[in-house]
């Protein structure tokens, strides 16, 4: 992989924590205590996952280039629209966005690490393994959640 075509990848990762940052950030807004206290907590995550991407963009030389400026990006990236007056659909939004970013972490961490590059073994270690586990897990907390929220 070469430079261009690591940048690339990183902008279109960078693009996706914005929206996942964006699925957050309206922590206040929902009616149930447990889902504002995680989603503030998610939406801090967030923000350490954009940071990640960001730095390793700068230390590469590049300027951090979201493919989506702002506005509704998982709308237009995955053709989403999130109505949060309905929490119930937001978990059920929010989990499929969380294993999506789950298996593309685990995906670009595999091909990283096929070859035998000081620098990519490095931002797979310490960026995308990480940001991979913790979308994981945020997955993970999504799908019990809505085991146990009724659809409104
Ligand atoms: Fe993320």
């Amino acid at each position: 992989m070469d430079n261009n075509e690591l940048i690339g990848e990183l902008n279109k990762i960078l693009t996706l924590e914005h929206g996942h940052l964006g699925m957050y950030e309206n922590f206040m807004s929902y009616k149930d205590k447990d889902v504002r206290r995680t989603f503030r907590h998610f939406m801090e995550l967030e923000m350490e996952h954009v940071n990640k991407i960001q730095n390793i963009l700068r230390n590469l030389g590049a300027k951090p280039s979201p493919l989506v400026e702002g506005g509704d990006i998982i709308g237009k990236m995955f053709g989403i629209t999130i109505n949060i007056a309905d929490e119930h659909a937001a978990l059920k939004a929010f989990k499929f966005i969380e294993e999506k970013s789950h298996e593309g972490y685990l995906k670009f961490t595999v091909k990283l690490e096929k070859e035998n590059s000081n620098l990519l073994n490095y931002i797979a270690e310490e960026i995308t393994s990480s940001n991979q586990l913790e979308s994981y897990l945020q997955y993970l907390w999504l799908e019990d959640k809505l085991n146990v929220t009724r659809p409104s």
